[in-house]
């Protein structure tokens, strides 16, 4: 069954929309963002839960993988130069591409011809960010190519293991790379507009590092619950904001489709609002 459009409850004025095709315009309405920027996407259940502990894929069962949040992931996977996602997300989603077609593939020609219309290579560069360099050499994403990110030492643990689709490049020494030297180096490669898929440990580090423009958040309408011993994240980890560094945002859309809410706000440094 064709997918329903979205419907827009609130939208703040948006300077940058992109000339986006018919049938992408019709579905979501007005999208478009900075030349530079650094934005996010994540699926919270109304208990705020983004992760299942040890259950892989645990956005995919959070959104009850409902067309319409595919259909943004896609959406918002189509208008990016590159992809950003941590080594826990790469391990704990088995199987996947971070492709706009893999997503939503009805809409895979639509995403393509947005691509081309904006300058965009075909598909978005996926980049993944490690310090130890345990990463899968046989995960699809990495068979398909990605630019893996890390310091010298988690280089070494990589050592030849990764396909020639991949290119792996250490940006400093010691436990983690510094996330703002990361984005730097993604734009020296002019991957200047950038989403991020998590999770939450590589989110925290951007927005206490001030690196994040924009989030992109599903609510999807499941309650998921949380028992002691089985470690379950909010969108955050890793990095304490409030009480003294809260990120406050400003709302710029918010959309409803069935059950779903999707929200849109715009993540300001915690420094500027403390
Ligand atoms: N609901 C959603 O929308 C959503 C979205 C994304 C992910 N998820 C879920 O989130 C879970 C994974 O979350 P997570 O927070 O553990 O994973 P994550 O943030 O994707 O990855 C954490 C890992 O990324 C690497 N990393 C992060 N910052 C680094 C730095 N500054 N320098 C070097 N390496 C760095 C490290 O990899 P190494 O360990 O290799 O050193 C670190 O252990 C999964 O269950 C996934 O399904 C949910």
């Amino acid at each position: 069954m064709a997918l329903e459009p979205f419907e827009v409850l609130y939208e703040a004025d948006n300077p940058t929309a992109y000339k986006l095709p018919a049938d992408l315009h019709h579905l979501y309405g007005a999208l478009g963002f900075a030349t530079r920027v650094v934005y996010s996407n994540f699926v919270a259940s109304v208990d705020g839960v983004v992760t299942l502990g040890s259950k892989p894929s645990a956005g995919t069962i959070i959104s009850g993988k409902y067309p319409a949040d595919r259909f943004l992931m896609g959406l918002l996977r189509a208008c990016a130069d590159a992809v950003v996602i941590g080594a826990g997300t790469l391990r704990a989603t088995p199987g996947h591409l971070w492709t706009p077609g893999h997503v939503y593939p009805d809409l895979a020609t639509e995403f393509i011809a947005l691509r081309s219309a904006l300058g965009r290579t075909r598909e978005p560069q996926l980049i993944v960010v490690t310090a130890s360099g345990e990463i899968d050499a046989s995960h699809p994403a990495i068979v398909k190519g990605a630019l893996v990110l890390t310091t010298a030492e988690g280089a070494r643990a990589i050592g030849s293991r990764l396909p020639k689709s991949c290119e792996v490049v250490a940006i400093g020494t010691g436990k983690h790379l510094d996330p703002g030297k990361a984005i730097a180096h993604l734009r020296d490669r002019r991957l200047n507009v950038l989403l991020t898929e998590g999770g939450p440990h590589l989110i925290g580090q951007l927005i206490e590092g001030g690196l994040l423009d924009e989030a992109f958040l599903t609510i999807s309408p499941v309650i998921a619950g949380r028992k002691d011993d089985d470690k379950r994240l909010g969108m955050v980890e890793g990095v304490e904001l409030l009480p003294n560094h809260g990120a406050w945002s400003g709302l710029s859309s918010v959309r409803r489709h069935g059950d779903y809410l999707f929200l849109r706000y715009r993540t300001p440094a915690p420094a500027g609002r403390a």
